[in-house]
């Protein structure tokens, strides 16, 4: 801080600007302990003043982005607004005239983050967006500061709260899948259009932020494969627990030797895996160093004072880095240029659940198939029989996804395959 008052804008009083001013005003006492000085939050953006009047003093309260991007005493910008545009143009302008930002907006830095974070360097700018990806979780200022020292090989989690929620409640419940997201929305987990998080589109702009930090190239939310949790079953997770597994959507990224893999999708994991213990609306995330071996970071992953946790603790960093005379210390971390796979080219097992004719031969010709695609079973269980048809499970061992999906393709239209039910990813 170049004088003992720190001057910040909010861009946004909504859940999580609510959460930001929250915490802010109860820390006031500690601040000169926590950063050495004062802060004052001098602007407030939002589209409808008069919806915050009574929240706030409306004096700060402004619609004009003029108002805080003219006043030079404002040296630090939260943007808590949200989506693409304007949020983006803000943000750029802000770096541009040499004040520092703080960011929530995963589905930004997912896409631009890149070319922000080059922008922030050119004018010797702290960017930080620790609240984008898994809320109150701490994981970026880890992989970015802690575990430095590593060469990661993967880093993957759960990574979304709402799908969390459902798919608990579906294990637990034996909910439905429209049900539990009912649920979900009448507790406020999902959002008015929960396409984001129930299709994947979320966690995979998250997992995008989290490949690009851990493995030192950029990945952006087009490189990442998704698939969301729309067609699991109650019956999937039945399943999953006789064959020793819970159903999660998990964000995978891994650093192979031939390159980078970036996926989102439902994926059977076992239950004794650390992963498969998170529940309801809770984050986790898992990272494998080379040096640090496993580590695994768990809390909340979004809700005002949690996600407005992560954005005060980026505040005082910059209100640090300002003091000090030493922003823009931790920019962007990307070296390389790894290309991504696509996810054809990626291995997995897979579970298989259909119906049969249920005559003899059947299955040996089911297994034939199979083979004949390097596709090699594992386990094979027949679980009930309705008229003539019976239903099947079989979980594949390790395969190319291209080569797994050739021979689905194939099976699907032999005359004794009446349906294929389901295909979800196993992870082990
Ligand atoms: P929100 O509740 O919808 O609040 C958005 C706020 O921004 C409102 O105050 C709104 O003002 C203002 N705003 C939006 N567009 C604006 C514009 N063009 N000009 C001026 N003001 C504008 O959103 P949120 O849930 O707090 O999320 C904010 C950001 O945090 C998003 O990037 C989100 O992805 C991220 N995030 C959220 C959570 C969470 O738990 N909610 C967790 C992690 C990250 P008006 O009311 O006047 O329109
Ligand atoms: N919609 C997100 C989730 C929270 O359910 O995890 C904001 O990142």
């Amino acid at each position: 801080m170049n004088q003992s008052i720190c001057k910040v804008a909010l861009l946004g009083m909504g859940t999580v600007g609510g959460g930001v001013y929250k915490i802010l005003e109860k820390q006031r006492d500690n601040l000169v302990y926590k950063i050495g000085g004062d802060m004052e939050i001098e602007k407030i953006l939002v589209r409808n003043k008069t919806k915050y009047m009574d929240k706030v003093d409306p004096q700060k309260l402004t619609d004009q982005w003029g108002d805080i991007i003219n006043d030079d005493s404002i040296e630090i910008v939260v943007e808590v607004m949200g989506g693409i545009e304007p949020a983006g143009t803000y943000i750029k302008e802000a770096l541009q005239k040499g004040k520092h930002v703080v960011t929530a907006n995963k589905d930004l830095m997912a896409v631009q983050g890149h070319e922000l974070l080059a922008i922030a360097k050119e004018n010797h700018c702290d960017l930080l967006f620790e609240a984008a990806v898994a809320g109150g979780t701490p994981i970026i200022r880890p992989l970015k500061q802690c575990l430095a020292g590593n060469d990661i090989t993967e880093v993957m989690g759960i990574i979304n709260g709402t799908t969390n929620f459902i798919l608990t409640k579906m294990a637990e419940e034996g909910m439905e899948f429209a049900d539990a997201l009912q649920l979900a929305t009448d507790l406020g987990y999902a959002e008015a259009d929960p396409t984001a998080d129930i299709e994947g589109y979320d966690a995979g702009r998250k997992l995008a932020i989290l490949a690009s930090i851990a493995f030192h190239t950029p990945v952006t939310f087009h490189d990442v494969y998704t698939e969301g949790i729309s067609k699991i079953t109650a019956k999937d997770i039945r399943y999953a627990h006789e064959l020793g597994c819970e159903i999660k959507l998990l964000g995978i990224a891994k650093n192979t030797e031939d390159g980078i893999e970036a996926k989102v999708h439902p994926a059977m994991i076992p239950s004794k895996h650390p992963l498969a213990s998170v529940k309801d609306s809770f984050n986790a995330v898992f990272v494998h160093g080379d040096a640090v071996d496993d580590v695994m970071f768990y809390g909340r992953g979004a809700g005002e004072l949690p996600t407005g946790s992560a954005i005060v603790g980026d505040i005082f960093d910059v209100a640090r880095d300002i003091k000090f005379n030493c922003a823009g210390r931790i920019g962007c971390s990307c070296y390389q240029n790894i290309p991504v796979k696509s996810i054809g080219e990626t291995r997995s097992s897979y579970y298989v659940r259909m119906k049969l004719e249920d005559k003899a031969g059947t299955l040996a010709a089911l297994a034939g198939l199979f083979g004949s695609n390097n596709v090699s079973i594992s386990t094979l269980l027949q679980k009930t029989k309705q008229g003539n048809a019976a239903e099947v499970v079989i979980v594949t061992y390790d395969v190319l996804e291209k080569q797994f999906m050739d021979s689905i393709t194939v099976i699907s239209t032999m005359s004794m395959v009446k349906e294929i039910s389901s295909v979800i990813r196993v992870y082990h």
